[in-house]
């Protein structure tokens, strides 16, 4: 099985980009952040936890997401893989994905990870803020909180994947298509 964990900071293009990665190498596609905003819309205790700390742009507890996608690796059936997007995002998501792997016989095949600009991030967002209408993208200071906490808990992975040479980057600037054309070049590889 692969193992792919698609990394990026906020309006990367990690959602745009997961479609043809998922339909091209067979995969499953885990976004966190889509399953919590489904257990938020479904009312759930979880949802009902997590609501308030995404909607002012900070990480839920690793423990709430390490458990959905424990859950979702396990029960999986017919796909060559995962693409893990926005999992993990702290060391400790890292370490307890490593674990949850390695007890299958299993390792991260590639860290796939699409960089923009800052600037960058601000203007995906305030377009999609007017086309998804997801809470967290609606106020500048969310949107910056999102922004700070990427870089204090979330970039430190990049030298945890450099570390085992997992890690590789992709320029997030250009055309939807250039920009998959990348990611397809190195994914052939892996
Ligand atoms: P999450 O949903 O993962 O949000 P995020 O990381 O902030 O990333 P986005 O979904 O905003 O951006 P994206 O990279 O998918 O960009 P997109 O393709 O949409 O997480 C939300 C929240 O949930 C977190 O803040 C946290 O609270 C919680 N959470 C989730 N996972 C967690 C975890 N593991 N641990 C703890 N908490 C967690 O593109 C953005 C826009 O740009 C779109 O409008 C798109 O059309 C446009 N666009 C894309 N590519 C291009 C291009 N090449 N050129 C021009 N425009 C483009
Ligand atoms: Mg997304």
């Amino acid at each position: 099985m692969k193992y792919y964990v698609l990394f990026g900071p906020p309006g990367a293009g990690k959602g745009t980009q997961a479609g043809a990665m998922v339909a091209r190498y067979h995969l499953c596609h885990l976004s966190t952040g889509e399953l919590l905003r489904s257990e938020i819309a479904a009312g759930t205790p979880l949802g009902i936890q997590a609501k308030a700390l995404i909607e002012n742009g900070s990480l839920v507890p690793d423990q709430v997401v390490e458990g959905m996608i424990e859950s979702r690796i396990s029960h999986a059936q017919g796909v060559e893989g995962f693409l893990l997007d926005g999992f993990p995002r702290t060391i400790a998501q890292a370490q307890v994905l490593d674990q949850m792997l390695e007890k299958r016989g299993e390792s991260v095949t590639a860290c796939v990870s699409i960089m923009i600009p800052d600037a960058t991030i601000h203007e995906r967002i305030a377009h999609r803020a007017h086309i998804e209408g997801r809470a967290d993208d609606a106020r500048e200071e969310v949107v910056e909180n999102r922004i700070q906490t990427y870089h204090a808990k979330t970039e430190p992975l990049i030298q945890y994947y450099r570390q085992n040479g997992k890690y590789e980057e992709i320029d997030g600037i250009g055309t939807i298509e250039e920009v998959q054309a990348r990611i397809f070049a190195l994914m052939d590889k892996h």
